[in-house]
């Protein structure tokens, strides 16, 4: 399927087979949870299927035809996600459980490399996963941690004041979960080098959405999910300049990843295979391939410019109901497709629960977003979130039913 111009979500939406389900009574399914999973096509469905039919094995092992035929979808996948990302070889692509496994395995690598007096510079936009594993970075090292502030409508104070000789890395988010503020990464990665540090951008939020180029990105490490391009859950994916991954050591161990086991002592095998212990996940290697085919056939710049629609139709429906705050940036400007919002006199969950009676699945709460939306001055929201298969029809269903909730609770 290749599509110019303009997606042609009839067709998208005809390639999901969950989105023809009905929900609470009968109500058809309006999924505004992209940001936390991403439904996924019949194509990524029947990739995962026909491994397991007829090719099922543990890859990387044994001398069989099965796997040999693993090891290749296995190899294919990486190569595949290399080329998505723009990456100078399939061996700067590993494979983790997830996003967040990738960053932990960034900040555990550099354990040896911090000590008292070095600084971790992070933001106080992130999500949990790359906040938490570089408090604990801080912890096991002495080094201390700083970050740039969130501005009132959730942007990023990049105060260069912060990047000094004593960073050692940066982390940051690709596009925020819950505000879809989109930093300006290569300016910080600039900033970072400069000052020798590294950079690692948090990209499950950014990859799925925009097409990236991780030489334009100029960051060193950049992790992301499958699950939430379309792909299956329980794969994520650290790219690596190659450089910075043969300096790191491993982080999880145990068979696939080594040179010479005695016992004593063991060596280790390059990237990426020394981060990769255990039989390798290749369905979802398989499933993760054939999603990326799919958002390469419409293309990454289609996919961006119709959630950019889909957010500029939200924020005017959303702002035009009265009581209804956009807990983020207004307008459409470097920011993607999540739009958090309260409703003035309702309860965030409460919020969710009614739309949800309607058929409209939304995420509520703080959204792994804590010091953010203390931040933002508030300790819960409500999120709704894009992807290729939204329509304009929906984002008015999401306005008819905040109106409705509204009215529900007497507002
Ligand atoms: N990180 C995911 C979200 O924002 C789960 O919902």
């Amino acid at each position: 399927m290749t599509v110019t111009g303009p997606l042609d979500v009839a067709a998208i939406r005809a390639d999901f087979p969950i989105l023809s389900r009905t929900v609470r009574n009968g109500k058809p399914l309006v999924y505004l949870d992209s940001g936390a999973t991403s439904q996924k096509p019949a194509a990524v469905l029947t990739a995962e299927r026909e491994y397991y039919e007829r090719h099922n094995a543990a890859a990387h092992r044994g001398t069989h035809l099965l796997g040999e035929e693993a090891t290749e979808i296995y190899e294919g996948a990486r190569g595949c996600v290399a080329a998505f990302v723009g990456a100078a070889s399939p061996d700067e692509i590993v494979f983790t459980k997830n996003a967040t496994e990738a960053i932990n395995l960034v900040a555990f690598g550099l354990t040896g490399s911090l000590g008292p007096g070095d600084e971790i510079l992070i933001t106080e936009i992130e999500h949990h996963a790359n906040l938490v594993p570089w408090q604990r970075l801080a912890l096991r090292t002495g080094a201390t941690l700083r970050w740039f502030r969130a501005l009132p409508d959730g942007r990023l104070d990049v105060d260069p004041s912060l990047v000094t000789g004593r960073t050692k890395i940066v982390a940051v988010t690709g596009q925020s979960n819950v505000t879809g503020v989109i930093p300006p990464v290569a300016e910080i990665a600039r900033l970072a080098h400069e000052a020798g540090a590294l950079v690692l951008v948090d990209g499950a939020q950014s990859v799925p959405h925009h097409p990236v180029d991780v030489t334009a990105l100029g960051a060193d490490f950049l992790a992301f999910s499958g699950h939430k391009m379309l792909g299956p859950l329980g794969l994520g994916v650290l790219w690596g300049r190659s450089d910075r991954l043969d300096a790191l050591p491993p982080f999880l161990t145990g068979g696939s990843m080594i040179e010479v086991v005695r016992m004593e002592e063991t060596t280790f095998l390059p990237p990426p295979a020394r981060f990769e212990p255990g039989v390798p996940p290749v369905a979802q290697a398989a499933g993760l391939a054939a999603a990326i085919d799919y958002l390469t056939a419409l293309g990454m710049d289609n996919v961006a410019a119709h959630e950019e629609s889909l957010t500029a139709h939200a924020l005017d429906a959303l702002q035009a109901i009265p009581g209804v705050r956009i807990i983020g940036p207004d307008t459409t400007k470097d920011r993607g497709g999540a739009v958090a919002f309260g409703v003035a006199g309702v309860h965030p969950h409460d919020v969710g629960q009614v739309l949800d009676e309607l058929g409209v699945a939304v995420r509520t709460g703080h959204h792994c977003a804590w010091p953010l939306h203390r931040a933002l001055g508030c300790q819960a929201s409500t999120r709704a979130s894009f992807y290729i298969y939204n329509t304009h029809d929906e984002i008015e269903a999401l306005a008819d039913a905040v109106r409705y909730a509204k009215q529900f609770f007497g507002v």
